[in-house]
């Protein structure tokens, strides 16, 4: 059984083209290692993520990065297991949506949502809806 969890959270400051870059790199080689895979989105400071792998895994990269300092305000707003991933291929997936939205086909419907926990935290499977949506517009692009 895998892990599925989403959370969302708040950047301190926003994160920059070169901010973004790095911590995608980051993100890349220690997930490859750790065989976890997942997505990323950002828009104008708001984050949202999807990690899945082996539970103990998850759980301490989860507590790791959220002890990061370049964000705050972690909502967790589904934890589940599953038995396949949902992003094989991804070892962090990304989408900039503050720049990248409207090219993404499959999207729309999700531009004028924003990316906070009051949001999703009502309706959890809204969370993974997206992040399913997220993964066929990337496969797209
Ligand atoms: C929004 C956000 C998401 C992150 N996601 C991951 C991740 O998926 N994998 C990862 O290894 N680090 C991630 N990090 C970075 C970790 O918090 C931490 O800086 C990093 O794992 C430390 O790696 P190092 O010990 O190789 O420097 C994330 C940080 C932030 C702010």
């Amino acid at each position: 059984m895998l892990l599925f969890l989403v959370y969302v959270s708040s950047a301190r400051t926003l994160f920059t083209r070169a901010d973004l870059e790095d911590l995608l790199r980051t993100c890349r080689a220690n997930n490859e290692r750790l065989g976890v895979s997942g997505a990323l989105l950002y828009r104008d400071g708001s984050l949202m993520q999807v990690l899945e792998g082996e539970e103990t895994t998850v759980r301490g990269l989860y507590d790791r990065i959220a002890r990061d300092r370049r964000h705050h305000g972690l909502i967790v707003l589904l934890e589940k297991e599953q038995d396949q991933r949902q992003f094989p291929e991804w070892s962090m997936a990304f989408r900039d949506l503050s720049t990248d939205a409207e090219t993404m086909p499959g999207f729309n419907d999700f531009l004028n949502t924003p990316l906070r926990a009051e949001e999703f935290g009502a309706d959890p499977t809204a969370a993974q809806q997206l992040m399913v949506t997220f993964k066929k517009a990337f496969s797209l692009a």
